[in-house]
Formats: C-alpha cells, sequence, structure tokens
C-alpha cells in the first residue's frame, strides 16, 4: 500500500529498488534495458500476484497421497504495445498458462492522448484476472484507455503493473478506474511541463523517469 491509497502498492522490495536505478541510468544499453525490464517484472510479478485464489488438489509425492493448491483462477497478460512487451517473458514464465493479448496505443506527441491502433481481442473474455502491463504510468492516458477497453470486453478484475509512475499517473487512473489495483516500482516527482503554446507541446515525460522506456528497449531513440 502507499499513501495514494490502498489499491496503490509500491514496491520496497530493495532488489527491485536497485534494479530501477540501474534501469534509469542513461548509459544502461537496450540489451541490459530489456533484462532489467524483463528482471523488474518478474520481481513486481510477484508481489502482485499474492492474492490470487487457489483450489485444493490431490497429489500424490514419492512418499504419500496430500493435498496441494494450484492456481484456479485464468490470467491474462495484455501488454501495452510496445514498451509493455518487455514486461511479458518474464512473468509468463512464472505463470505459463496465462494468456497473453496484445492493445497497441502511441501517444500523440501534441495532445498526449492515447491512439489505439491494435487490438486483437476475443469476441467474449476468457480470463478472470487481467494483468495490464506497461513500464510508464505517465499522464495515465494509455492505461485509463486499456482499462476501458478492457471493462467494456467483459474483464471483471483488472490489475495494472508498472515499473515507474507519476503522480498525474496514478490520478487519472485511480479515479477513472478505481477498483484496478495498481503495482508499481517507483513513483516519481512529475511531468514535463503542459504546453505554453502551440509551437511548444507538451512533452509529457516522467522525471526523473528513464526517458522513453519503448526506444530504450528497442534501440530507436
Ligand atoms: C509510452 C508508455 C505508455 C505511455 C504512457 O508509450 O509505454 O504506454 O507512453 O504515457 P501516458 O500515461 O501519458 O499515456 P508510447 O506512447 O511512447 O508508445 P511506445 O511504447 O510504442 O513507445
Ligand atoms: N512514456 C515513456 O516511455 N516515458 C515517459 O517518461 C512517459 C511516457
Amino acid at each position: 500500500m502507499s499513501s495514494y491509497g490502498q489499491r496503490v502498492f509500491l514496491s520496497q522490495h530493495p532488489l527491485i529498488q536497485h534494479k530501477v536505478t540501474l534501469l534509469r541510468d542513461i548509459r544502461t544499453e537496450p540489451k541490459k534495458f530489456r533484462e532489467l525490464v524483463r528482471e523488474v517484472s518478474m520481481l513486481l510479478a510477484y508481489e502482485a500476484t499474492r492474492d490470487l485464489a487457489t483450489e485444493q488438489v490431490p497429489v500424490t509425492t514419492p512418499l504419500a497421497e496430500t493435498v496441494g493448491l494450484r492456481l484456479s483462477e485464468k490470467i491474462g497478460l495484455v501488454p501495452i504495445l510496445r514498451a509493455g512487451l518487455g514486461m511479458v517473458d518474464g512473468i509468463w514464465e512464472l505463470m505459463p498458462s496465462a494468456e497473453v493479448w496484445h492493445i497497441g496505443l502511441y501517444r500523440d506527441h501534441k495532445t498526449l492522448q492515447p491512439v489505439q491502433y491494435y487490438n486483437k481481442l476475443p469476441v467474449n473474455p476468457r480470463v478472470q484476472v487481467c494483468l495490464v502491463l506497461d513500464p510508464m504510468l505517465a499522464t495515465g492516458g494509455s492505461a485509463v484507455a486499456t482499462v476501458d477497453i478492457l471493462k467494456r470486453w467483459g474483464a471483471r478484475r483488472i490489475k495494472f503493473m508498472g515499473i515507474i509512475a507519476a503522480p498525474e499517473g496514478i490520478h487519472a487512473l485511480t479515479s477513472a478506474h478505481p477498483d484496478v489495483d495498481i503495482h508499481l516500482a517507483a513513483i516519481d516527482d512529475h511531468l514535463t511541463p503542459e504546453p505554453t503554446s502551440p509551437d511548444n507541446p507538451p512533452q509529457g515525460y516522467i522525471v526523473p523517469g528513464l526517458g522513453d522506456a519503448g526506444d530504450r528497449q528497442f534501440g530507436t531513440g
């Protein structure tokens, strides 16, 4: 939990904090950056999935019959393209039976509003819990739009997993979707400024942040 409310979980784990510091470093190359995104995502997922439902199942060990637990809910991983892609693999390794459904959004550079360009969700929801994956929660526009899409689709339980958030993004997501848990590795200070004139468009980057998470993963900056 954090001072932002009962549904905002800020990890205090030293491994996560160590790795986020390396992610922020301007000298971290794309290969290392991708490894770190993968590792931080796995560690965050461990915390974000602690309340998943389980059911009892019989199991035969080499010594005896006993009863164990297995996950009883179907999980959907929903990466927001592009930057969310880097969060998938590590989490998928932890939950190999999860389904992965991609949502493609980019932020319009002038308005910072999300523009959807990809959605291949099946007609009917097939998962009980959706984990929305995106390393950056800046204005919150992309996360809010994705949760809107998932709710219209019929998703009942949605969690957002991000690496770095700005206060503005947390407020936007909790206001629009107060029922969505938000799991984060860091909450930063602010966003780069609002537009002051048509010649000076908004940037909406998280400060101190890590720059553009998509560009830094894919070497496109
Ligand atoms: C980045 C990031 C989020 C979005 C966050 O994506 O990965 O999806 O910005 O900003 P917001 O909270 O203000 O919506 P971007 O639009 O740069 O696309 P990319 O991942 O393809 O680079
Ligand atoms: N998207 C990014 O990749 N970085 C930011 O700081 C804000 C949005």
